[in-house]
């Protein structure tokens, strides 16, 4: 059964801690392409193994920088959707926060403090050698077309060849991120969990927690991605159609004399 956008906003607006869980949907309709989708993911065209691992940037690290900066100037070229604005604006009335597994930086640019990336970030790169995080944000030329393979810069401090701050497969999450979004699920009374396939762990775990710690979870993702019980509650379709509404009804709900 699928909950009311009604029925879910009496229980936010009763939250005084806000977990907002994203994935890829949230940017999808901004034009950056989520990883699943069986059309239009990222993984229908591409192979992980290739591109976003530590043994592809060994064999081929032009061919890795090259596809991130790619996904940089899709990202650059991309804007914050309403979902992402609506979220923002919730954090005016609620304690919210935002944990992202998204790598792009929509969350921040629709007005979002203080966002934790789970999978690390674009804008981040860090030396595969020495693992320390350039003082200088690096900015490259953006590049018109995809596949392109760009030899990656030098760390500035050991020679090393610079790599993207993500997480890649195999690879641990950034420990305080990691610490913080633990913290933040065990201590929220409503988690919302938006765009995401909820199958890549340990990020997935995130909503568990919140469920087991005794929040509501709300899904809203246009697929039925959990089975919904009397503390999981699912909104079937876009964040930008669910989570604008959503917000929208709170703010109407709190003008009221109570
Ligand atoms: P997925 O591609 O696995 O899932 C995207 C989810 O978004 C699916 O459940 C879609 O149904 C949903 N979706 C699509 N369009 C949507 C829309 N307009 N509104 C709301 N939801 C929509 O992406 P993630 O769950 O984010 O990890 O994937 C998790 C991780 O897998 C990523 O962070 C990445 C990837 O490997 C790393 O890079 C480490």
């Amino acid at each position: 059964m699928t909950s009311t956008i009604e029925a879910v906003a009496a229980l936010v607006g009763d939250a005084k801690r806000i977990v907002v869980f994203t994935g890829a949907g949230i940017s999808a309709e901004s034009g950056i392409p989520t990883f699943r989708d069986p059309l239009t993911g990222i993984w229908a065209r591409h192979d992980p193994e290739k591109l976003e691992t530590a043994s592809a940037f060994r064999e081929d690290a032009a061919l890795v920088w090259g596809w991130y900066l790619w996904r940089r100037v899709q990202v650059a070229q991309a804007a914050p959707n309403a979902a992402h604005q609506a979220i923002a604006q919730l954090a005016r009335t609620r304690e919210v926060t935002v944990v992202t597994q998204n790598i792009d930086d929509l969350h921040e640019r629709a007005g979002s403090a203080d966002v934790i990336h789970l999978h690390g970030s674009l804008a981040q790169p860090k030396c595969f050698a020495c693992h320390r995080t350039p003082a200088a944000l690096f900015f490259e030329e953006p590049i018109a077309s995809e596949g392109l393979r760009i030899e990656p810069p030098r760390c500035p401090r050991c020679n090393g060849k610079l790599r993207p701050g993500v997480v890649w497969f195999g690879e641990d999450l950034p420990a305080v991120a990691w610490k913080r979004s633990v913290l933040a699920a065990r201590d929220c009374d409503v988690l919302l969990s938006i765009g995401t396939s909820g199958v890549v762990f340990p990020a997935a775990e995130i909503p568990i927690m919140a469920l087991h710690a005794g929040a509501y979870v709300v899904h809203i993702n246009p697929a039925q991605v959990a089975q919904p019980s009397s503390r999981e509650l699912c909104l079937i379709g876009r964040a930008t159609e669910h989570v604008p509404a959503l917000v929208s009804l709170m703010m109407l709900t709190d003008m009221l004399p109570s």
